[in-house]
């Protein structure tokens, strides 16, 4: 019986060899698997902040699914009501939706912790300019995706944020009126605005975000992943040319490390979702309740909690300058703090990567930005005074010196000793 067992076992692997080779001599799969999984040599010292990346892509899975489900009920004609009919008719509909608006805020806290980890062992520098510049690219993607998604409910705050953003573009000197009325299709913010912000939100932004995501890993892969010390383990390799602190991806980091991080992340999640999906009007705020009414100015116009950072940057610039309006200038100087991140790998100019090795002035200069990045947060959440204008400008002022002042003080500062192997 054993035996009868162990040939037929015998038999399926055969077949199943066989198989692969038939596969493997039409498209490279094994050999993708390997480059990709088993044998991606992965730094032995991933930490916490190794997590985000893995989870971006998961809260980027949910989106994609939840959203094509939503497009199925979803409809731009009847958009407030077509919401109002997915949360009460369509079945799971509502789930459909908590888990999609709860995703885009999910979305923001990874991406922005991801972030942060870069920021913090020095990933953007060489030889991963480019894996940066990728990811720059795909937040600022994500930026305009949230804000086209944000649209589409059709609430009293998607068409009042939609008209503060779009009228910005009028604020551009002399081509500013003839843009705005371009991009919005139409004298005011109608229907033919939200239509577009549709077309853009379903299918035009999701396919640029899913093939920047796959050249970031694509990036990631031919350079190697860097590590909390900021060594490159490419640098120290054993007689077969594998790196000495390096350990296969999979099964070690899918297994061992991102899975059970998923399941965590997945069960945080959900308790979101269905005890609170509002998070007390900062996932989905009060005024988008009621349907856009273009005679009904919410009392307190603001965005999502995830660009109130950069909002109070944009209503930090107070005064004209050079005979143009305040609200340009506004306008540049939240386009300034989303992009000048990309400037990173070339502001940077300190011998060692990680936080680890920098001296006391990155030390502080980066607690000083997270804390500034926090307060203006904040302060984009409320409405505005003058005591909250002078501190957003203060803030906005400090978020610009951590990355002008860059590379004076880390050329500077006084570095520590980097090991020639990773610390565990
Ligand atoms: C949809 C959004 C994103 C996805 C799905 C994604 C995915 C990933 C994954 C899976 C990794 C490898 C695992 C890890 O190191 O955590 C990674 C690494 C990296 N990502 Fe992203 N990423 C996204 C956005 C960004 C953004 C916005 C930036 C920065 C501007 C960025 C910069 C980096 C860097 C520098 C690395 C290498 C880090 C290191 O090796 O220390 N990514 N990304």
């Amino acid at each position: 019986m054993a035996g009868q067992n162990a040939s037929q076992e015998g038999k399926m692997a055969r077949a199943w060899f066989s198989f692969m080779d038939w596969v493997d001599e039409r498209f490279p799969l094994t050999e993708t698997f390997e480059y990709h999984m088993s044998r991606y040599w992965a730094p032995k010292n991933f930490n916490f902040w190794y997590y985000f990346g893995v989870l971006s892509m998961v809260v980027l899975v949910i989106q994609l699914l939840t959203g094509i489900w939503l497009t199925m009920s979803y409809s731009p004609s009847s958009a407030f009501a077509s919401v109002e009919y997915i949360m009460r008719d369509v079945e799971y509909g509502w789930l459909l939706r908590y888990l999609h608006s709860t995703g885009a805020s999910a979305f923001f806290v990874v991406v922005y912790l991801h972030m942060f980890r870069g920021l913090m062992y020095g990933s953007y520098r060489k030889p991963r300019e480019l894996l940066w510049l990728v990811g720059m690219a795909i937040f600022a993607v994500l930026i305009i995706e949230g804000f086209a998604g944000y649209l589409l409910p059709w609430g009293n705050m998607s068409f009042w944020a939609g008209q503060v953003i779009v009228s910005l573009v009028g604020a551009i000197p002399s081509i500013g009126p003839d843009l705005m009325e371009w991009v919005r299709g139409d004298f005011l913010m109608s229907d033919i605005t939200l239509n577009r912000f549709f077309a853009l939100h379903v299918i035009a932004l999701p396919l640029v975000l899913v093939m920047l995501v796959f050249v970031h890993i694509v990036a990631l892969h031919h350079v190697g992943s860097n590590n909390p010390d900021g060594i490159e383990i490419k640098k120290n390799k054993d007689a077969n040319g594998i790196p000495l602190d390096g350990i296969p991806f999979h099964p070690y980091y899918t297994i061992g490390h991102d899975l059970p991080a998923i399941m965590i992340f997945l069960f945080i999640f959900f308790l979101v979702v269905f005890f609170a999906p509002e998070m007390g009007g900062y996932f989905i705020e009060k005024p988008n309740f009621e349907p856009a009414n273009p005679l009904k100015t919410p009392e307190h116009i603001a965005p999502v909690w995830y660009y109130t950072p950069f909002y109070a940057m944009l209503r930090a610039a107070t005064f004209p300058l050079f005979g143009i309006p305040a609200k340009f200038w506004g306008f540049v100087v939240m386009a300034g703090a989303i992009v000048l991140p990309a400037a990173l790998p070339w502001l940077d100019r300190s011998p060692v990567k990680s936080i680890r090795y920098k001296g006391w002035i990155s030390k502080v200069t980066l607690g000083l930005f997270v804390v500034t990045f926090f307060v203006l947060g904040y302060l984009g959440t409320i409405p505005p005074s003058p005591v909250a204008t002078k501190i957003a400008q203060l803030g906005t002022a400090v978020y610009f010196a951590y990355f002008v002042l860059m590379p004076w003080y880390t050329r500077v500062e006084k570095t520590k000793p980097v090991p020639d192997r990773v610390t565990s």
